[in-house]
């Protein structure tokens, strides 16, 4: 059994299937399905924080002297092995997070990753190749997902999921494989479904969601899910132009999902209606070009194409006084939940919206909350320390869509509901 001090003693959803029900551990191939899909730049980690959230449960079942196979996506490589995509340098960064040796399968379901599981012994770990290397993970096909999840299947006494940021994906490993196997919810998903549910339970007010990142699209779900729910919405990466222009500004060469302005506009005056703040951006960063050293100035956030670059200019942060209003905003609340960066955060020049953002949701005294690869990422390339936040989840859409309150597949099959 694991040690009682283990971290799956947290706060944990009754609904919730944990590993404790799994009895002995124990000389068991456990598979753990981890989300270690991490940045890479040029087969360089950017951001290992997935992996350091894995740490925990992995820690634990080797500790527990499991055999322990940890099977994991990276990237969209769309069905079929492409190098750039390979899960060879996080099994690497996770040995060393782990102080252990990790042996490492070439291949998905073939001899390289029969003959490691094979040669696991009690307390040992081990990650097979990208999941999506495989057809069968992501196919349309619940048959087809089926038979891949059956081969993984046979690797394993036991399942623990652990990859709360693909939770949202009915996929073979997600979906499928849990159902073969006693299978259970890891500590990463329990302390994930802990912090997600104080938001959507009874979160203390004022509430303010931050949204930023590129795609309006993305976020319009979670929009419409949380105006009832909140009492501030402030708006700001690419998105932002989309609002804008639903107000009637011109936004140049600027980032603008048209085929959206319309519900866009609905949602402000929803909002209006039902007495919620939208914030919007009133400057920007507006530059010729995107690129990090390109030309850039303060512009009125309704005078977007006026001076130097006029209608080809590219707004590519907010400005100073947005930054300045949303920290007021952020610095009054006592539940706070961000996701998506306010500006293009990797060009220092277009930085400081996020950083002012980032380091306001440091210093709130209630619960402070980073969704998505992307936030976590901008707050810890900025130089922020993941204790300064109340949590950081490794969910982008996953976190994003339990807010939504959608079912998400990979927690039902555990036995959730929402
Ligand atoms: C994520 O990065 O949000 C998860 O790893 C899921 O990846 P996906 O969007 O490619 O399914």
């Amino acid at each position: 059994m694991l040690p009682s001090t283990s971290p799956h003693a947290c706060p944990s959803p009754v609904t919730l299937r944990t590993i404790e029900s799994l009895g002995e551990l124990a000389g068991k191939r456990v598979i753990v399905r981890c989300d270690l899909n991490v940045p890479l730049r040029d087969g360089e980690i950017t951001d290992d924080g997935r992996i350091r959230a894995s740490l925990a449960t992995l820690s634990a079942l080797i500790g527990a002297g499991a055999r322990v196979v940890v099977i994991s996506h990276l990237g969209r490589p769309d069905g079929s092995p492409k190098a750039i995509y390979s899960l060879a340098p996080v099994a690497a960064r996770l040995g060393d997070l782990l102080g252990h040796s990790v042996s490492f399968a070439s291949d998905t379901v073939g001899e390289s990753a029969t003959a490691v599981v094979a040669a696991l012994g009690n307390g040992d770990i081990a990650v097979l190749e990208n999941l999506r290397f495989s057809p069968g993970e992501t196919a349309k096909d619940s048959d087809e997902r089926l038979s891949f999840a059956t081969a993984l299947a046979t690797f394993g006494d036991i399942f623990v999921s652990d990859g709360f940021g693909v939770a949202h994906r009915k996929q073979a490993s997600v979906f499928e494989l849990p159902t073969l196997l006693p299978s259970a919810a890891g500590s990463l998903i329990s302390t994930e479904l802990a912090v997600l549910d104080r938001l959507t339970a009874t979160p203390e007010r004022p509430y303010t969601v931050v949204l930023g990142g590129s795609k309006v699209s993305d976020k319009l779900g979670v929009i419409a899910h949380l105006l009832p729910r909140v009492d501030s919405i402030l708006i700001g990466g690419g998105m932002l132009f989309t609002f804008l222009a639903a107000q009637g500004h011109a936004v140049g060469a600027s980032l603008l999902e048209i085929d959206q302005l319309d519900t866009v506009r609905g949602y402000l005056a929803e909002a209006d209606r039902l007495g919620v703040t939208i914030v919007l951006p009133t400057d920007i960063v507006v530059a010729s070009a995107f690129s990090p050293d390109a030309e850039h100035e303060i512009r009125s956030a309704d005078s977007i194409e006026g001076a130097a670059f006029g209608a080809s200019g590219i707004g590519l942060d907010i400005g100073p006084e947005t930054a300045a209003a949303f920290a007021a905003v952020i610095a009054e609340s006592k539940t706070v939940f961000w996701n998506g960066p306010m500006g293009v955060f990797e060009f220092e020049a277009f930085a400081a919206g996020t950083r002012t953002v980032a380091d306001a949701l440091s210093k709130i005294t209630g619960l402070s909350v980073v969704g998505g690869g992307d936030s976590a990422a901008a707050v810890r390339a900025l130089g922020f320390a993941d204790d300064q936040f109340g949590h950081i989840s490794t969910g982008g859409g996953a976190s994003l869509e339990f807010l939504e309150g959608k079912h998400l597949p990979g927690l039902e099959v555990l036995g959730w509901q929402a």
